[in-house]
C-alpha cells in the first residue's frame, strides 16, 4: 500500500504522520510545491520511526513521479482560512490548485482513490471528480467525521462523560448550513434530548456549526489540523482494512435524499472499493428541509465554477 498526501502544510503533514504511525501503508509520500518542505517534514517524521517503532517509509517530494502507483491520495493542498474568511472565499484559488493536483496524481496513479480535504470541501470534491475522470466511488470528501467529532467533543465536555460513548452524525455541507442530526445522537444509546435541555442542545449544535471558525479565530494564521487529520486518517483506515465503517462523508449524490449532482455530507459505508454505499436513512421533514438548504448553498457556490 502506497499513500500520497498532497500538501505538506499542517493538515497534510499531520495526516502523513498519523498514517505512518498507524502503519496504514508501506510507504507514505508527502508532496508539496514548496522546495524542501515535504522532504524536510518527511525525513523528520521518518526519524521518529525508530523511537515510535513504525515501519512505514515516509518520503517527501516536489515532483509527482514519486507518487507513482499510489492506491490512495489525500488532497489537502490549498489555502486555509484566516479570521474573517468563509470557506467559500477560498473557492477560485483552491479549485485551480485542487484541479491541477488531481491531474498530476492521475497521470502517475490512474487507479488512485482520492480523499479530498481542501476547502470549500464539497465543491473541491466536484472539482477532483471532474478533473480525475474517476468514478464517484473513488472520490470522497472528508468533513462529516470532523464536524461530528466536534459535536461529540462538545457533548462530552457538557456532560462530563467519555467521548467514546457518544454517537452522533453531522450531515449536509461542510459550512454554516451543516445538519447535526440530534435525533440520532445518543450517549451509549440514551437519546441526547433525554440528557440535555433543548436550549443546551441548540447551543452545542450552534458551536458545532461554527467549530471551524472557532479554531481559526484562536490560531489567527490558519485553520484546524489535529482533528481534520484524525478524520482523514479514519477514512483511510476504513478503506485500507476494508472495515465497512458507516461514517459521514461527502459523496456525490445521485438521487439520494432527493438530491442530485452535488457532493454533500451523507452516511457512507467505506471499504476497499472506497465509497461502498450511501446509506439513505429516514429523515424528518425538518431534517430534509435542512439538507435541502445546505444543498442549495452548495449548488450556488458550485455554479460559480466552470467544471
Ligand atoms: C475546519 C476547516 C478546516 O472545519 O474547514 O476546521
Amino acid at each position: 500500500m502506497k499513500i500520497t498526501v498532497v500538501g505538506a502544510g499542517n493538515v497534510g503533514a499531520t495526516t502523513a504522520q498519523r498514517l505512518a504511525e498507524r502503519e496504514l501503508a508501506d510507504e507514505v509520500v508527502l508532496i508539496d510545491i514548496v522546495e524542501g518542505l515535504p522532504q524536510g517534514k518527511a525525513l523528520d517524521m521518518y526519524e521518529s520511526a525508530p523511537v515510535l517503532g513504525f515501519d512505514t517509509k515516509v518520503t517527501g517530494a516536489n515532483d509527482y513521479t514519486a507518487t507513482a502507483g499510489s492506491q490512495i491520495a489525500v488532497i489537502t493542498a490549498g489555502l486555509a482560512r484566516k479570521p474573517g474568511m468563509s470557506r467559500d472565499d477560498l473557492l477560485q484559488k483552491n479549485s485551480a490548485i485542487v484541479g491541477g493536483v488531481t491531474e498530476q496524481l492521475l497521470a502517475h496513479s490512474p487507479d488512485v482513490l482520492l480523499i479530498v480535504v481542501s476547502n470549500p470541501l464539497d465543491i473541491m470534491c466536484s472539482v477532483a471528480l471532474a478533473r480525475s475522470g474517476l468514478p464517484s466511488t473513488k472520490v470522497i470528501g472528508m468533513a462529516g467525521i470532523l464536524d461530528t467529532a466536534r459535536f461529540r467533543s462538545f457533548i462530552a465536555m457538557e456532560l462530563e462523560v467519555s467521548v467514546r460513548d457518544i454517537q452522533a452524525m453531522v450531515l449536509g455541507g461542510h459550512g454554516d448550513s451543516m445538519v447535526p442530526l440530534v435525533r440520532y445522537t445518543t450517549v451509549s444509546g440514551i437519546p441526547l434530548d433525554d440528557l440535555l435541555s433543548a436550549e443546551r442542545v441548540e447551543a452545542l449544535v450552534d458551536r458545532t456549526r461554527k467549530g471551524g471558525i472557532e479554531i481559526v479565530n484562536y490560531l489567527k494564521t490558519g485553520s484546524a489540523y489535529y482533528a481534520p487529520s484524525a478524520a482523514a486518517a479514519e477514512m483511510v483506515e476504513a478503506i485500507v482494512y476494508n472495515q465497512r465503517r458507516l461514517l459521514p462523508c461527502s459523496a456525490l449524490l445521485n438521487g439520494e435524499f432527493g438530491l442530485e449532482g452535488i457532493y454533500m455530507g451523507v452516511p457512507c459505508i467505506l471499504g476497499r472499493g472506497g465509497l461502498e454505499q450511501i446509506m439513505e436513512i429516514d429523515v424528518t421533514p425538518e431534517e430534509q428541509a435542512a439538507l435541502q438548504k445546505s444543498a442549495t448553498a452548495i449548488k450556488s457556490t458550485l455554479s460559480q465554477l466552470k467544471l
